[in-house]
This record gives C-alpha cells, structure tokens and sequence, in this order.
C-alpha cells in the first residue's frame, strides 16, 4: 500500500489550511475528538449507503479479483441499479412529473483523477456504467439526455423500459393527490367500480434515495459513484446532485472519496462531497469530515420552509467518506440512518450514521 502522509492525516498545520482553503469557513474541529467506528481501520474497504450492503460485497469481490476500484464499485451498484424494488435507483426507481423515469450517474478514478457522469438519461438501466464508459472512452465529463443516451446505445447498452408496474402505480397515486385544482380525483374521491381493485391505499412512496459507493484498494487507489433516479416526481430535466462532480461524488486519489445521498439541491450548493473530501485533507477523521458538512449544510440552509418548528432542516442528507489508509465514516443530518461497508473484518454490515439532529 502506498505510504500515507501522516502529518496530512493527523492534521498536523491543519487549522491554517483550513482558513486558507475555505475562506474561514471551516467549522472548528472539537476539542474533545469523539471516537467512530471507522476511525482506526486501515486498508482495503468498500462503504456505501444503506442500501449498498450488496455493493459493498461485490465491489469487494471484484477488487479481490483485481478489478480497479472505479470498476469493481460500478458492479457493485449494479446490483442496485437492476434490484426493481429499490425505488431509487435505476430500474424500478420513481418517475419524474410526466412518469418517465430519468436516471444521473458519476463516476471517479482516482489514479487518473478522471470522471464520467451522465443525467437525466432514460430507457438505459445501468447509468453508472455508462458513466464508466463516459469516463473510459471520451475527453468529456458529464452526457445528458438524448445524448447520454445515444451514446449508451451506441456502446451497446441496451434501450429498456424502465417504469414497473408499482412505480407507474406510485406516480399516478402522486399525480391524482397532487392538487386540489385539477381534474384528477383524490384516492379517497375516484369511483370504485365493483369487483376492480383501487390503487393501493397508504403512503404514495417519496424518495431523495440514491446509492453511492467509494473503495481502496490494496494499492491505496480509490474509486467511487453514485447513480440515481433522483427525486420522486421532479420536473422533467431536474439533475440532482449524483451526476455532479464533487457534489454526489468525489475522489482524490491523494486524499480519499467522499459521496452523499438525500436531497441534491442542498448538497449541491455545498459542493458536499468535494468539501468533505477537502476537510479530510486538512486532518478530520471521515466522520468528522462528514458531521462537518452536514452542519455546513445546515447553517446554509435559510429557506423557512425548509425548517421544521425546532429549526432543524426538514429534508435529509447523508454522507459517506473513504480516506486512502482504509478508515471510513458516515454522518446525517437527521439521524437514524445507516451506511454500509466492507473492511478487512468480514462481510458487509450495516453501521450506524453519526447524526447532526437526533
Ligand atoms: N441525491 C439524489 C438527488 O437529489 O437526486
């Protein structure tokens, strides 16, 4: 494994970087540094968010077998990406305003520092590897629409619909409760036919869900992606924060990976993962680089209606860190989440988020 610089990761000069590096906007480091799971571990690993405990596993077994980590992480997700349950990502993911499922995917290589991403791409199941291929086979960062498309086609990615049946059944629920003001009936107004069944009754599922997952390997060599269906029901065209680089995803190979899942807009206006990765340079553990963001997050956040009566923020944001010796972390900013990873002890687990709000 390559030979880590020490003093970069203890943090040695590392308030002074700090003030120069973000304008004097980095949150000071407790004095007292809490412990976190992740914190001591060193070598190889896989993290992902909590959905990625699958990833995690193949993402591992690939590097095992040699596969760079950009590659093996790609794999991993795509086990999530084809999983029609996961109503996030991929297939099965919830449509957009006019049920149309539009997909974002990025991916970084470490050693190259290169990246691939394509957003709002439709009727392509694997958008992350895609992205791969974006990232592999052209001067270009990010491919969207049409284009991300014809060029996954051209690659031979095949054109598939991607709406299944519970999630078209999802957004029509969506679209009929979705305002007084038009013609659709209610769930609890439409006529009920006898011997017809009515849409499922309960709540019309909502996600901000997302998968990431970042690895390091034996060489020290990171890679990591994101991929998405991004928000439920958004305007059409609407990009999250997974395809943008240094927002859903980023790698130093230098220093270590960082992702995040949850509500793109307000990571985004972060550059998360790019300022997580950014705060682990500068000595924080990955947890504390996580918690960092996340109240950076915070502290950003002045729209009224999106805090709730305890002035906390009303959406959620994870995020999820690698550094290059092999320690690892995960933060929310509302707690009660997991991320998942693969290290040197065993199969993947999941393992509690360290949380901003309770
Ligand atoms: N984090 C996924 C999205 O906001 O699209």
């Amino acid at each position: 494994m390559n030979t880590i610089d020490r003093r970069r990761f203890l943090g040695v000069g590392a308030v002074g970087a700090g003030v120069a590096l973000t304008g004097g906007l980095a949150p000071a480091r407790p004095a007292r540094r809490e412990a976190h799971e992740g914190d001591g571990h060193r070598g190889p690993c896989v993290i992902s968010s909590g959905n990625g405990v699958r990833a995690c596993d193949r993402a591992w077994e690939r590097m095992q077998a040699g596969a760079d980590p950009a590659a093996a992480v790609v794999e991993g997700v795509g086990i999530v990406e084809a999983d029609e349950n996961d109503m996030s990502v991929g297939y099965g993911g919830l449509p957009n305003e006019l049920g149309v499922v539009q997909l974002d995917a990025s991916v970084m290589h470490g050693p190259s520092h290169k990246a691939g991403a394509v957003a709002c791409i439709e009727n392509i199941k694997h958008p992350a590897a895609v992205a791969l291929k974006v990232l592999t086979d052209t001067d270009h960062v990010l491919l969207v629409g049409e284009g991300a498309k014809r060029f996954a086609i051209q690659h031979g990615f095949p054109e598939e619909n991607l709406l299944t049946e519970k999630a078209r059944n999802a957004w029509l629920r969506w679209k009929r409760n979705a305002s007084p003001e038009d013609d659709w009936l209610d769930s609890d107004q439409g006529i009920e036919l006898k011997g017809q069944q009515q849409g499922a009754a309960g709540e019309i599922p909502f996600t901000y869900g997302t998968i990431h997952c970042g690895a390091v390997d034996g060489d020290g060599d990171l890679g990591a992606t994101t991929t998405t269906s991004g928000l439920s029901y958004k305007i059409p065209g609407r990009v999250g924060d997974s395809p943008i680089i240094g927002a859903g995803m980023y790698v130093d190979n230098e220093v270590g990976s960082a992702g995040a899942t949850g509500r793109g807009e307000a990571v985004i206006q972060s550059c998360g993962s790019f300022m997580a990765v950014r705060f682990m340079e500068q000595g924080m553990t990955p947890t504390e680089a996580c918690l960092a963001v996340l109240r950076h997050i915070d502290s950003r956040t002045k729209r009224k209606d999106l805090r709730d009566a305890q002035n906390r923020p009303n959406f959620n944001v994870a995020m999820y860190a690698l550094r290059k010796d092999g320690a690892y972390g995960g933060a929310v900013l509302r707690g009660g989440v997991n991320f998942s990873v693969r290290d040197t002890t065993g199969p993947a687990r999941h393992l509690k988020c360290a949380a901003v709000h309770a």
